[in-house]
C-alpha cells in the first residue's frame, strides 16, 4: 500500500509500554505529555530507591493518578524491580495485584539507577520459576555489564550468554526484551516465535531513527545519548522492519527517560532520550519514513495489549502531516529543565487535538 500521499491518520489510541516518569515535581511536568497521547503506560520502577514491593508500587500509581491532568484518560500499569533477593512470594501478590504487569530485570550496573539490580542470574531461579507459574512477565534490560565486553555488543552477548540460557530453563516466561536496539535482538524474538516461546520486544522512537552517528554529529551530542547505545544502521533497519512487518512480537515502548539538562550537559552525563513530549508523533515519522504508515497502529495500539492479554483500548487519536517546531526545553521540577529530543528543531507530524483552526 502506498502511504506517502497519506496526510492525516486516525489510530486506536496507543500505549506506551515502557516509560520513565521519575517522581515527585519532575513527575508533574513529564506525565502529562504522556496522558496527552497514550491510553495506558508500563511505568519503569528506577527510582531512588527502586520500586520492589507491589505495596510501593501501588503508592508509586497513586503519586502518579494525583499528578495527572484534569484527563484521567490514562491508566498506569507498574513494573517491579527485581532484585536479588526479592521473595517469591512477592511474585505471587504481583500476579494478583491490579495494575502491576511485570518485573523488571535490570542487571546490576546495566543503566541509570540499576545498583539494586540482579548480580548473579544463575541465583534468580525460584523466582523465574514463580514467574513461569504465575505467569508475570519478565521485562529485560538486556545488556551485559562486563567490562571487556565492548559496548556496541552488550546486547548480542547478553542474548547468547543469558537469554538463551534461561529460555532453556524456563521455556513458559514471557519474556519482553525492552528497547531492543540490534537485528540480533530482532532475530532472537523472530526465532523464538518460530519455536512458539512467548518473547517480545518494544522499541524506541529514538532506535528507529537515529543510528550511532547521532550522538558524535558536529560533536558529542549527550542528548543522544542512551542506554542500550544507540547502534549502528543496518540496526536500525533492521528495528524499521521489525516494528513495520515483524509481526505481534514487536511493539511500542518509548524508553521516555529524563534527566535535568544539567545533569546531561555534564562531563560524566546520564543515559537517557526525553521523548514523550512527542511520544507517538515520532513514531509516525518513523513509519512514514519508509511508507509503512498503515502499520502504526498495530505496533502502537495493538501487539503490546495482546501481548500483555489487556484489552485493546476504544478511543482512537488523529495524526496530521504538519511540522511543529519542537521548544528548546521542558519544565521538570522546581528548578531544573529537560531537553527534549529534537530540541530547536521541526517534528513532521502533529496531534490533531493540538491543532488550531
Ligand atoms: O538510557 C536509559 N535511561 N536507559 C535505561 O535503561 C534507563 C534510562 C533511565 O532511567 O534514565
Ligand atoms: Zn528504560
Amino acid at each position: 500500500m502506498d502511504t506517502t500521499c497519506i496526510n492525516r491518520i486516525t489510530i486506536t489510541r496507543p500505549d506506551d509500554w515502557h516509560l520513565h516518569l521519575r517522581d515527585g515535581a519532575a513527575m508533574k511536568d513529564v506525565v502529562a505529555h504522556s496522558a496527552e497521547r497514550f491510553g495506558r503506560a508500563l511505568v519503569m520502577p528506577n527510582l531512588k530507591p527502586p520500586v520492589v514491593s507491589v505495596g510501593q508500587a501501588w503508592s508509586y500509581r497513586e503519586r502518579i493518578l494525583a499528578a495527572l491532568p484534569d484527563d484521567p484518560r490514562f491508566d498506569p500499569y507498574m513494573a517491579l524491580y527485581l532484585t536479588d533477593t526479592t521473595p517469591v512470594d512477592e511474585i505471587r501478590r504481583a500476579a494478583m495485584g491490579p495494575h502491576i504487569l511485570s518485573f523488571k530485570l535490570y542487571p546490576a550496573g546495566a543503566t541509570t539507577n540499576s545498583d539494586a539490580g540482579v548480580t548473579n542470574i544463575n541465583k534468580m531461579h525460584d523466582r523465574f520459576e514463580a514467574m513461569e507459574r504465575w505467569e508475570v512477565p519478565l521485562c529485560v534490560h538486556g545488556e551485559v555489564t562486563d567490562p571487556s565486553v565492548d559496548i556496541f555488543d552488550r546486547e548480542l552477548v547478553f542474548i547468547e550468554r543469558v537469554l538463551v540460557p534461561l529460555r532453556k530453563e524456563h521455556p513458559a516466561l514471557k519474556i519482553v526484551l525492552e528497547h531492543v536496539t540490534t537485528k540480533d535482538g530482532v532475530n532472537f524474538v523472530i526465532d523464538e516465535e518460530r519455536h512458539r516461546h512467548p518473547t517480545a520486544a518494544t522499541i524506541t522512537a529514538h532506535n528507529l531513527l537515529l543510528n550511532r552517528n547521532a550522538i558524535f554529529q558536529g560533536g558529542v551530542r549527550p542528548h543522544h545519548y542512551c542506554l542500550p547505545v544507540l547502534k549502528r544502521e543496518a540496526h536500525r533497519q533492521a528495528l524499521l522492519w521489525a516494528a513495520t512487518h515483524g509481526g505481534p512480537r514487536f511493539f511500542l515502548g518509548t524508553d521516555s527517560a529524563p534527566h535535568a539538562k544539567s545533569a546531561k550537559e555534564a562531563a560524566c552525563g546520564c543515559a537517557g532520550c526525553f521523548t514523550a513530549h512527542a511520544g507517538i508523533e515520532l513514531y509516525a515519522e518513523a513509519f512514514a519514513q519508509v511508507n509503512a504508515l498503515d502499520k502504526l497502529e498495530a505496533f502502537a495500539s495493538f501487539h503490546g495489549a495482546d501481548f500483555y492479554g489487556l484489552s485493546r483500548n476504544t478511543g482512537t487519536m488523529t495524526l496530521v502531516r504538519k511540522p511543529w517546531l519542537v521548544p528548546p526545553s521542558h519544565e521538570y521540577g522546581e528548578s531544573e529543565v529537560v531537553v527534549p529530543l529534537r530540541a530547536g528543531e521541526y517534528i513532521s507530524w502533529s496531534l490533531e487535538s493540538r491543532m488550531h483552526p
